[in-house]
């Protein structure tokens, strides 16, 4: 079979690795992939959001199967023009991703549905926006309605910095056409979970969960960045709210995009806030996490093509999907100064891995065939182990063998997930 997935991070990279496990994976393509993918897969130099070029490479290499994995080239319709072809693709249709590209469609949904989330306005006008935060409670967060890159989302502590978040959505328009329009919502607290899923519409089979730390600091400070580490699996996702969570958010979204028409074939990924009145929506996501995936794939015993194409044929339910009875850590390797500007170029030497840890690359190129770093976000190491302690050990042991100028990484990782358990 010959696969492409699209995409070049190091969620990308854990998703290839693993298709190749399946042996009928005789060629991976990945577009446009990078430095670190090259080792995996066929790097090609397409870019994600590329329809038309990804089409036609598709079309002229004979793909069997397509997996385009970011949320651009999905909300674009990718999978839409790769069906048109007859090409059998992994993920949702564009119909079906903006559960995702469009906050104020999911707000509604839940609300339409009655699936828990915070509560919510929608605002077409700074006008009456800033009228709403005179008397709103603080903190209060603000979300661009579209797409942006993950950071169209301010928590304000004060009523000046939500102002000032509506002045630069809405007048400023520093999201472009993301931040026309805004929802502005209720602030939850408790601990956050990741919770990926496969589904095909009827059925939906979560994976193991996962944490994500998504500032860039120690300690849950400073910037948000596109994520510096991850554990899975979640500590917080206990039994009881797991059982919650398929009751009354999971099964009853697959079958409000169902009623809605828009049927999700693929990774739904539930971004959940467990607080005191029980879990909540914070976000939807119509594909794989990053870096949730380089610890939840490390994790999978069955085999992801084989769950891939029962996916997308309908037919999620016959299929075994297993987690091993493990824990997993990835620490993300960033380039010094991310999520600000950062120096690229930098060559990046790494001794050898122990076993059960996986290097997933993300933002570093080959220039003479020698790696260097291109991104913030540069390698994710993963550690699987039988325990969370001993899963961060091992990342962290790990870690300290990849080396590579202004290196910059968290030293904690999992820590609140360890205390967690803990208690
Ligand atoms: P998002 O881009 O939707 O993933 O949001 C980014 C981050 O903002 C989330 O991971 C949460 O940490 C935080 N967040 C978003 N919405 C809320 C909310 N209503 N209450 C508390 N935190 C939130
Ligand atoms: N790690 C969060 C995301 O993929 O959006």
């Amino acid at each position: 079979m010959k696969i492409m997935v699209v995409g070049g991070g190091g969620r990308e990279h854990a998703i290839i690795k693993s298709l190749a496990k399946n042996p009928k994976a005789e060629a991976i393509y990945a577009l446009p992939g990078n430095g670190g993918i090259a080792s995996d897969a066929e790097c090609v130099d397409i870019k994600a959001t590329d329809i038309e070029g990804i089409v036609e490479f598709a079309k002229a290499k004979a793909i069997d199967y397509a997996v385009v994995a970011p949320d651009d080239p999905l909300a674009m319709g990718a999978v839409d023009a790769l069906n048109a072809l007859g090409i059998r693709a992994f993920g949702p249709d564009k119909k079906a991703a903006v559960i995702e590209a469009s906050k104020i469609f999911s707000k509604n949904l839940m609300k339409k549905y009655g699936i828990p989330t915070a509560a919510y306005e929608v605002f077409e006008e700074p006008k009456a926006a800033l009228e709403y935060l005179k008397t709103s409670p603080i903190p209060v967060v603000i979300k661009a309605d579209g797409l942006a890159l993950g950071k169209g989302v301010v928590i304000a502590e004060t009523r000046e910095e939500a102002e000032a978040a509506v002045h630069s959505m809405m007048e400023d328009r520093k999201f472009g056409d993301s931040g026309t329009k805004i929802v502005i919502e209720e602030f939850l607290t408790g601990p956050e979970v990741s919770v990926l899923s496969f589904t095909d519409g009827r059925t939906v089979v979560p994976m193991v969960s996962s944490q994500d730390h998504k500032r860039a600091l120690d300690g849950d400070k400073g910037l948000n960045t596109g994520g510096m580490g991850t554990v899975a699996p979640n500590p917080y996702y206990t039994e009881e709210v797991a059982e919650r969570c398929m009751k009354e958010i999971f099964l009853p979204t697959i079958e409000a995009m169902n009623a809605e028409g828009r049927t999700f074939r693929g990774c739904l990924y539930f971004g959940l806030v467990i607080t005191a009145d029980g879990p909540k929506v914070i976000e939807y996501n119509c594909r794989f996490g990053d870096p949730e995936t380089q610890v939840v794939l490390p994790l999978l015993e069955s085999d992801l093509l084989e769950i891939m194409e029962a996916v997308t044929d309908g037919r999620l339910s016959e299929v075994p999907v297993k987690f091993a009875d493990k824990c997993a850590c990835c620490v993300v390797i960033a380039s010094g100064g991310y999520p600000g500007s950062y120096e690229k170029g930098c060559e990046i030497t790494m001794g050898e891995m122990d076993e059960n840890t996986e290097v997933f690359v993300a933002g570093a190129a080959l220039q003479d065939d020698v790696l260097k770093t291109s991104g913030g976000r540069v390698m994710g190491v993963t550690s699987v182990a039988p325990t969370l302690a001993e899963a961060i050990d091992a990342a962290y042991e790990n870690v300290k063998k990849i080396s590579f100028e202004k290196a910059y990484y968290r030293t904690d990782i999992g820590k609140r997930a360890l205390e967690a358990e803990r208690n």
